[in-house]
């Protein structure tokens, strides 16, 4: 089939993001596909219409509005680089004005009461606060008590034997240093004894959905970085993927 808009972000796996333009989600997801990442958490957690929800590192609110039109939650969209107004026009051109509410500020000092939210979720983002031993604690008093927490994060399939893989060294920044393994992730969260984890686990062909996301960047002249595309292609999955954690709060 030739590539053309209507059809380059069409993935089987995911029914509900193939309704949403394929040009919007390009130009306002910040990491891999925003939409594809929360659809595949939400499999795993039993959104209920009103519930309230907080998207943290929601970074342009496309998950937000994503989650108040499939799920018909409210959505508190809290992010740090990404002006609430911008979101807000956003969130008023789909229409979800009522259901969806941006808001800017540091993950480490939030404004909301404690006990507030009935899930917290978090795409593309745990990764750049969430690795501090002690983040969790301070997280989860933002829960209701049998609250969700869940988080999509990019990982390691598994660790690096002996130094970053020849085949990685143009695709590793400095700032991948906090993406780990499935149980790297899981011990930080098991231990603290304050959740029960639901689901540990990572996202069957991740690397190959990532490279699709990679090809209709290139395609449309949007890939940030171009040399990553080979790069992942030769990666395969070998090392590079995505990682899915859900828990209730104890
Ligand atoms: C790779 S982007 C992902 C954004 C969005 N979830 C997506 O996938 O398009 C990472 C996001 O994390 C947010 N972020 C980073 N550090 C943060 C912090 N300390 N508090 C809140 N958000 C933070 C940034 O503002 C950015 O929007």
């Amino acid at each position: 089939m030739a590539k053309n808009l209507t059809n380059i972000l069409y993935n089987e796996k995911f029914p509900l993001s193939n309704k949403y333009n394929p040009e919007w989600i390009l130009e306002n997801s910040m990491g891999p596909n925003v939409l594809w990442l929360t659809e595949w958490l939400c499999k795993k957690i039993d959104l209920k219409p009103n519930m309230r929800v907080l998207d943290l590192g929601s970074g342009k609110a496309i998950s937000s509005i994503f989650l108040a039109k499939e799920f018909g939650v409210k959505v508190w969209s809290y992010d740090l680089w990404i002006n609430p107004t911008d979101n807000w026009k956003r969130i008023i051109e789909e229409g979800v004005k009522d259901m969806v509410f941006p808001i800017q500020g540091d993950a480490r000092n939030m404004p909301f009461a404690e006990n507030f939210f009935d899930a917290i979720i978090c795409i593309d983002s745990y990764i750049y606060f969430g690795t501090d031993d002690l983040y969790l604690n301070y997280l989860q008093k933002f829960l209701s008590p049998g609250g969700i927490i869940g988080i999509v994060v990019p990982g390691l399939m598994k660790d690096f034997e002996n130094g970053i893989p020849e085949h990685l060294k143009n695709f590793w920044g400095q700032d991948c240093w906090s993406w780990h393994t499935v149980d790297w992730w899981k011990k930080l969260w098991d231990r603290t004894g304050l959740v029960e984890i639901k689901v540990a686990d990572t996202m069957p062909d991740g690397c190959n959905l990532y490279v699709q996301w990679k090809e209709a960047q290139d395609f449309t002249g949007k890939n940030p970085w171009p040399e990553d595309t080979a790069i992942l292609k030769k990666d395969a999955g070998e090392y590079v993927g995505f990682i899915r954690l859900v828990a209730k709060k104890l």
